[in-house]
């Protein structure tokens, strides 16, 4: 492998630099070169002119896309702007990372499944997509996959941390004012904590471009093991006393979008093209709650 810093020698353009995903990236990214960090403000994907811009003013070797439209019962009624983010814009990128001759990678969900199954789904399997949130992203494979961009498309699912708005964050907030937390005990996938999300994208990266390159393509990216939302509330509720956690089925929970019953990733290619697999989703959890410091939301610098 070569040294890190010297991975990337031209800049390395990142997208969602305040997202959770993103504000993890853009502390361990700079370890591989000089970083470009954008948020909304700096490059807004819904404009495609933007993108063309920044991407041209930047000449990146690089182009890490962690932003999404990610309000997946919102994007029920504001399918445009859903579509726009998630399906046009991907394509847009990819469409500037071949002209500027540059490496994307670009995050997508297992949303992509309509989850009828019950065994892990490898990148073979048939999507179907039951959201809009999940037609929006599988737009944006497409478009990469159909740019001919060198790129990776990584899928991965139930994306936590300890900031931004998701389940671990909402059900440490809810046990501090309840005594007993209703969750869904029939919905199976695997949590996913950014920053393990964020170092191993930079492992495969600090390889630099070649190797990537010669790897390009559409892989599963996850923890190990499984779980429901239940199970997953139980897993980061255990040490606090004085609140229950109680399964319900998806039909007391109504929601705006459906989600898949079933989105196990099967991370396999993952680990046997870049030689390494991320952890059981439990030992990523103790470690995220036992980390010191979040990274500070960057500034952006674009
Ligand atoms: N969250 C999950 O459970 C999950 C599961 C599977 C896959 N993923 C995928 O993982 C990736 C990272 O997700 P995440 O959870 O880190 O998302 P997130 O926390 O919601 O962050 C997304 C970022 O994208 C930005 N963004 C939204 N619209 C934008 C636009 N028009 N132009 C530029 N930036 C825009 C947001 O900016 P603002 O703060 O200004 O809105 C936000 O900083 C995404 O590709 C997502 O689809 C997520």
């Amino acid at each position: 492998m070569k040294s890190p810093r010297a991975a990337w020698n031209a800049p390395i353009l990142l997208l969602g630099s305040r997202g959770q995903l993103g504000r993890e990236l853009a502390a361990v990214l700079p370890a591989l070169g000089n970083v470009v960090a954008c948020d909304r403000a700096a490059l807004d994907l819904a404009d495609p002119a933007m993108i063309s811009k920044v991407v041209r003013d930047v000449a990146p070797r690089l182009i890490v896309n962690a932003a999404a439209y990610t309000a997946v019962d919102r994007a029920e009624t504001e399918q445009q702007a859903a579509f726009a983010i998630n399906g046009r814009a991907p394509g847009v990128l990819a469409e500037e990372a071949k002209r500027a001759d540059a490496v994307l990678v670009h995050y997508s969900t297992d949303y992509v499944f309509d989850g009828a199954r019950r065994t892990p789904y490898d990148e073979a399997a048939p999507t179907h997509p039951l959201s809009v949130y999940g037609a929006s992203k599988l737009e944006g494979e497409q478009a990469i996959a159909a740019s001919g961009a060198l790129a990776l498309t990584l899928r991965t699912s139930w994306v936590y941390a300890r900031h931004g708005q998701n389940f671990l964050v909402t059900m440490q907030k809810l046990a501090d004012s309840r005594k007993e937390i209703r969750v869904v005990d029939d919905q199976t996938g695997v949590p996913n904590w950014t920053r393990a999300l964020a170092e191993a994208t930079a492992r495969l990266l600090a390889h630099g471009k070649s190797y990537v390159a010669e790897r390009a393509g559409l892989y599963h990216l996850s923890a190990g093991g499984q779980a429901t939302w239940c199970e997953f509330a139980q897993a980061i509720l255990r040490d606090r006393t004085g609140v229950r956690v109680t399964p319900i089925p998806t039909r007391e929970y109504p929601t705006a979008a459906a989600r898949p019953p079933y989105g196990v990733l099967d991370a396999t290619r993952f680990a046997r093209t870049f030689g390494f697999a991320l952890p059981e989703w439990q030992t990523l959890l103790q470690r995220c709650l036992q980390a010191d410091e979040e990274p500070p939301t960057p500034a952006a610098v674009h």
